[in-house]
Order: C-alpha cells, then structure tokens, then sequence
C-alpha cells in the first residue's frame, strides 16, 4: 500500500508515521507537510533514511501541486492531519483555520476522487461536538451527538468533516472519519497544556492555568489514537464515523498538579488567568462503537501515559528545547503575556 500522510511533521501525525513504519513495513509512507510553525521534522529524524518514508514539503491547498503529487505517486489511502490545531490560535486569525481545515481538505477530496483512492481517511475531533455541561457526568458525545462547534478551529474542523461525508454521498468516495479527544504524548508541541505546563514547570516559570481550570478533558495517549486509525483503514466502514476516547477525564487543574508532583515542583508555580473567549467546559468520548466494530480498546491508563510522557520530554530536551528557543518564545509572549501581567 502507498498512504499519503498530510500533517506527518505535525504531533499525531509524526506519531502515526513512526507507528506505521513499525506496524506495516510492507507499506510505504509519503509525508506532505507545509512546516508550519508546528511541523518539526526532527521528530522524524530517526526514519528519514527508512526505504519506506519520504517526505515532500507542500501545501494542502495549492491543488495543482496536490493534483501532481497524485498523479506521480497514485496513492492508496489518505490520511489527512494538516490543520491548524491549536483552539488559541483560532481566536486571534480564524482565517488560516477556514483556509487550511476546509478549503484544504477539500482539494485533497477533489485530488483523491480524481486518482481513485481507495480510502480516503480524516482525522477530525470531539471539538465537533461542542462541549457537555460539567454537572452531568453521565452525558458522553457519541457518533450521532449532533455537530455544535464552539470556536472557529471546531467550526472549520465540523465543515471539513461534512465535506467528506457529501464526497461520500455525492460522488461515492470511500471515506472514514476519526474523531477523537484531547491527546497527549511524545513530539507534542510545546503550545499544548501537558507540554507547556512540564516545560514550563522545569523552569520554574509560572504555569498559566484558564480560569480555575475546571474545564474536563478526556485524554487520550498519541499510540492507542494511532492504533485505532490504523484499525479504522483495515476495518472500517465506508462512510462512517468512530469516536475515540479513552475514559480519562481529568480537569486541567488536575493534569497540571499530576506533573508538578512528578516533578517534585511546588503548586505555587500554578497562576490562574482570564479564562479563554468561549471555552468548552467539557469533552468526553463514548467509544463504544470503534470497541464493539472493530475490537479497539485503549493500552494506556492516563496514570501510565502521563508517566511516560513526562519521562520522554525529560530525556528528549534537545526536541522541545529547539522549538523554545526559536519562535516560539514570542508567540507565547503575544499570548500569555498581558494575561500574567494582569497577575
Ligand atoms: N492534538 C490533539 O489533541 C487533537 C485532538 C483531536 C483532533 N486533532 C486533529 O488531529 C490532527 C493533527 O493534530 P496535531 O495535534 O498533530 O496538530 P499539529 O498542529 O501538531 O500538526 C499539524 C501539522 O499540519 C501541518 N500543516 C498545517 N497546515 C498545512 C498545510 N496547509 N499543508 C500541509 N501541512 C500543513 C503543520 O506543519 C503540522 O506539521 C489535526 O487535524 C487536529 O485537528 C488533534
């Protein structure tokens, strides 16, 4: 199989090209990836010179680039990661968002029912769904909850995904769509709440938290997302959706005290400030569906993924390290700045 992997420099999708390489090695992988601010190839140094990997660096939406690479490399499968990812960003300039999330994944349908893909394959979220309140722990999304997107990152993520399901209907284009919680793990880029607050906490730098951080999110290890999408293109159903969570509700205010005890940092490092414009209150999965279909079931507890994860960002300082001496430092400037002035 050839799979084209959009978004492959990114946090999951670097994650699910060094899974597939494992998993399949009889299968080839070609990355496409812009390299935006959050696309980072040395989280992909290790398998540069794998026979099996290439990268090509490109936009989603330039189609006649996505129409030739098609035509060169007559893909098998799409998977599409690229997006603008972060709920913050989307607040500041909601155009990139509508620009690559919608527009973007439309020129990589029109490119796959051009070339006869076989499976066209998106990589969507809870966002879509909105958010549930926080005094009803028995309400979860499942597939049929109803789309009621908060913010403009949810909202371009939602009209992506009801593009893929018209190509379905309209032109028959064999689709599946992913949509799954808050994940966590190796290569996530330090804007993110688990790499920022570990980041931040081994500087001893105040650890910004919205509001009073009750938000509820269902955190999901990168591996067992990787392992249901990969079980998504051999199993799945043709025009079907599949939520993927892993039942670990945490709060953000929780999560963040989880990694000030794993590093042995005090809780006065915890600054609480003005929440964020529209923020979702909580998110939580029911999975039920991918685990009766197509016998998925997630391997990490949160308890065991955050271990690790914070092991991995504690040997892997280089990776992160990088990134926040570059331009990251005056992006969270811009955002966080005048919030912790406030303090
Ligand atoms: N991270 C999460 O917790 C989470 C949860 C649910 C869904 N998702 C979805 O999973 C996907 C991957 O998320 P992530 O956290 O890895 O994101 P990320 O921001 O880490 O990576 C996105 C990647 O897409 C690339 N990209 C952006 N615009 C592009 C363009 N126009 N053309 C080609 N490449 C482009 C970037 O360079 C980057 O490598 C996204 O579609 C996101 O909506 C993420």
């Amino acid at each position: 199989m050839k799979i084209l992997v959009t978004g492959g420099a990114g946090f999951i999708g670097s994650n699910f090209v060094h899974y597939m390489l494992e998993a399949h090695p009889e299968d080839r992988i070609v990355n496409l990836d812009l390299l935006t601010y959050a696309g980072n190839l040395e989280s992909l140094a290790d398998v540069e010179d794998n026979p099996n990997y290439s990268f090509v660096k490109g936009d989603i939406c330039d189609r006649s680039f996505i129409m030739d690479l098609f035509e060169k490399e007559r893909f098998d499968i799409v998977v599409n990661f690229a997006a603008e990812s972060h709920v913050d960003r989307c607040i500041v300039d909601p155009g990139i968002f509508v620009r690559t999330n919608v527009m973007g994944t439309q020129v990589l349908l029109d490119a796959a029912k051009e070339y006869g893909v076989g499976r066209y394959h998106q990589v969507s979220t809870d966002e879509v769904y909105g958010d549930l309140p926080l005094e009803r722990k028995d309400l979860f999304f499942t597939e049929s909850t109803p789309l009621h997107t908060s913010s403009p990152y949810s909202a371009s993520k939602a009209g992506a995904d009801l593009l893929v399901m018209a190509y379905h209907r309209t032109f028959g284009l064999p689709v599946t769509i992913s949509r799954c919680s808050n994940n966590y793990g190796p290569y996530q880029f330090p804007e993110k709440l688990i790499p920022l607050m570990l980041t931040r906490a081994l500087a001893d730098e105040k650890l910004p938290v919205y509001g009073k951080g009750e938000n509820v999110r269902d955190w999901l290890h990168v591996k067992d997302h990787c392992v249901a999408i990969d079980l998504i293109l051999c199993k799945g159903r043709d025009g079907e959706v599949y939520n993927i969570g892993g039942h670990n509700e945490r709060t953000n205010l929780e999560v963040v005290r989880t990694i000030l005890s794993a590093l042995d940092k005090p809780e006065s490092l915890i600054s609480f400030v003005t929440d964020r414009k529209g923020h979702d209150l909580r998110y939580a999965i029911d999975p039920a569906k991918i685990e009766a279909e197509l016998g998925w079931k997630p391997q990490y507890t949160f308890d065991t993924g955050i271990r690790q994860t914070i092991a991995w960002y504690l040997e892997n300082r280089p990776w992160w390290e990088h990134i926040l001496n570059g331009e990251y430092s005056s992006y969270f400037e811009s955002m966080y700045g005048e919030r912790m002035a406030e303090k």
